[in-house]
């Protein structure tokens, strides 16, 4: 059974327990993450201008629209408000700064009726992070920039949570995926995007699914391990938002997480999360709990593409 909780009053040891345990969380928005959607949302607008950023796409030629976002996300991701941001909203959630750690926040978008969905604007099929070789207590935390629809938001299979699936992760060593396909342009897959991810080798029963459609601002907060995709666009308009992921160093620290019930992928992505109050890196120690011996396959470590 899979509970989502509005507003809950945890602390943030309970809540990360739920979130390992399958539940989901919905905050509505607060002070910090409203400004960071409206940073986000200059950004956005600045780079469509001076188009509406939900229907620039179809006053576009897909190759300009790509071309826009492939240099819109890095300046995002790179941007030092961004971290300021984030840190703050950390803060105002209840998160112990010092000891918790996380992933550059991306910008996504979800373009309506198939016009992008692949390269930059990946339309994301159904899986878990956790073939992506996240970490068992990863906890994924997602925003919208611009307000939902059903028909464009991020759908959960909470049928998942506990019934594994036949899945291609055992292909996926994420040193060998940062050195192959990460870091680089992949405004060139316009049409098709021949990248290897992990997908779901076996038909799945998409129903029932949960969509969460907080407000703009708003937070939905759900464990790296459950079952997720982006719903396909139909709206009519792109759906723009931005997530970020969190570890817990004492979590790291005793391997508290989500069970792993299906994934068989290599690496982990404990080197590329950073401190809030310092981006100062996972102490090395902890990486051996969680090497399995493919370290030298690639690169170590993810570096988003500079603007
Ligand atoms: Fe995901």
């Amino acid at each position: 059974m899979t509970t989502v909780y509005f507003d809950p009053t945890f602390t943030d040891e309970e809540r990360r327990q739920h979130l390992y345990n399958g539940q989901l969380v919905v905050f509505s928005p607060c002070k910090s993450s409203l400004a960071f959607c409206e940073f986000a949302k200059e950004l956005v607008q600045e780079a469509f201008a001076p188009l509406d950023p939900e229907t620039a796409q179809f006053d576009l030629p897909v190759e300009k629209y790509a071309d826009i976002l492939q240099k819109l996300k890095p300046t995002f991701i790179h941007h030092p408000e961004s971290k300021k941001h984030l840190s703050a909203i950390l803060e105002e959630s209840g998160c112990d700064l010092g000891k918790t750690y996380y992933e550059v926040p991306k910008l996504r978008s979800s373009t309506s009726s198939d016009y992008l969905t692949t390269g930059i604007a990946y339309a994301w099929h159904p899986h878990r992070d956790t073939w992506f070789a996240a970490m068992p207590c990863q906890i994924n935390w997602w925003v919208p920039i611009y307000p939902l629809k059903p028909d464009n938001a991020l759908t959960f299979y909470p049928q998942y949570w506990s019934a594994p699936v036949k899945n291609s992760s055992s292909g996926y060593n994420y040193y060998t995926w940062n050195k192959q396909h990460r870091g680089g342009h992949v405004s060139q897959y316009l049409k098709q995007d021949p990248r290897p991810v992990p997908k779901a080798t076996e038909p799945l029963k998409l129903e029932p699914e949960i969509r969460l459609l907080p407000p703009v601002g708003g937070m939905i907060l759900f464990s790296a391990a459950h079952l997720h995709a982006s719903v396909p666009n139909t709206s009519g308009v792109t759906r723009f938002s931005f997530d970020y992921r969190t570890v817990h160093l004492d979590d790291i620290a005793a391997k508290r997480g989500a069970p792993n019930i299906d994934s068989a992928c290599e690496g982990h992505m404990l080197r590329d999360y950073i401190r809030a109050t310092d981006q100062s890196h996972v102490p090395e120690k902890y990486f051996a709990l969680y090497d399995d011996g493919s370290e030298a396959n690639g690169k170590l470590v993810y570096e988003p593409l500079r603007a």
